[in-house]
C-alpha cells in the first residue's frame, strides 16, 4: 500500500485525476471503477478539465460504478447515477452507453448481482478502481462485518453511513439499502486508489493502515491488494 499525503483537496484531485488520465491515455478500452460522494469530486474535476484541453479521450471507456441506493428512482437528485453524470459523466466524452450502475431497484438482488459480475468480467476486468472510505471503515458500501464479501449484494447500511450521507436527502428520507460490489469485485481490480480527506477519516485510515486485516474495518483488505495506492490530506492522516 503506497501513501501519498497532500496539502488541499485540489492537490489530490490532481494526484488521482492524473492516475485515472494516464490509465485511460496508455489503453485504448481502458475499464474504469467509479466512485461518489464527496471526496471524489475533485478528482472528477481534474479528470474533466484534461478532458476539456484534449489531454485524454474517454469515448472509448467503459465504467462501472460501485454502489447504487435501493428504493430510490435512478432518476431522482440524490441517486449515484444522477451523481456521476452531474459531475463527471456530463463533462466528458464518455458514451453513455459504456457507464454500468448496479440497479437498486431491482426485484432479484442475486440475478442483478450476476449480471454485474458478467459485465465487469465481459469488459475486460476492472483496470483502476476509485475508492472513498466510510468513518466505519466501508468501502463502497461494504459495511463493518464478519466476513469479507465477494461479488454485489443487497446491503443494510448502518447507523453511521446514514447518519453521514443523510444530510443530501431533503425531500425523501435517505434508503437504508442499496446495492454494493463486493470486496472481491473490489480486490480483482488490477489497480486500486483510495482517496480521503478531513479528520472525521483519520481512525478509519488508522485502523486500516495499522490494524490487523479484519472484516470490521472493511478497507484494511486492501492491504493485501498489489497495487494500491491511500491519498490523504494531513487531517485523514493524523493518526498514522
Ligand atoms: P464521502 O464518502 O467521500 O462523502 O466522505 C466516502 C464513502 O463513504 O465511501
Amino acid at each position: 500500500m503506497k501513501i501519498l499525503t497532500f496539502k488541499t483537496a485540489e492537490e489530490i484531485g490532481e494526484a488521482a485525476g492524473k492516475l485515472f488520465v494516464e490509465t485511460v491515455q496508455k489503453k485504448d478500452k481502458a475499464v474504469l471503477g467509479l466512485a461518489t460522494g464527496a471526496t471524489p469530486v475533485p478528482t472528477y474535476t481534474y479528470m474533466a478539465k484534461a478532458c476539456d484541453a484534449g489531454e485524454v479521450s474517454f469515448k472509448n471507456v467503459t465504467t462501472f460504478n460501485l454502489d447504487e441506493y435501493c428504493d430510490l428512482p435512478k432518476e431522482h437528485k440524490n441517486s449515484y447515477y444522477s451523481f456521476m453524470f452531474e459531475n463527471l459523466f456530463s463533462k466528458i466524452d464518455i458514451d453513455p452507453a459504456n457507464v454500468n450502475f448496479l440497479n437498486g431497484n431491482a426485484a432479484d438482488a442475486q440475478a442483478e448481482s450476476d449480471r454485474y459480475a458478467a459485465a465487469i468480467e465481459a469488459a475486460g476486468g476492472i483496470d483502476i478502481q476509485f475508492l472513498g472510505i466510510g468513518r466505519n471503515g466501508h468501502i463502497a458500501f461494504n459495511e463493518p462485518s464478519d466476513r469479507f464479501t465477494n461479488n454485489a449484494f443487497k446491503v443494510h447500511l448502518t447507523e453511521s453511513t446514514i447518519e453521514a450521507n443523510s444530510i443530501y436527502f431533503d425531500d425523501v428520507p435517505m434508503p437504508h439499502y442499496a446495492m454494493t460490489m463486493g470486496i472481491g469485485s473490489i480486490m480483482r481490480s488490477k489497480k486500486i486508489v483510495l482517496v480521503a480527506t478531513g479528520k472525521a477519516k483519520a481512525e478509519a485510515i488508522r485502523t486500516m493502515v495499522k490494524g490487523e486485516i479484519d472484516p470490521q474495518c472493511p478497507a484494511s483488505i486492501l492491504k493485501a491488494h498489489p497495487d494500491c495506492t491511500v491519498i490523504l490530506d494531513e487531517d485523514a492522516a493524523s493518526l498514522l
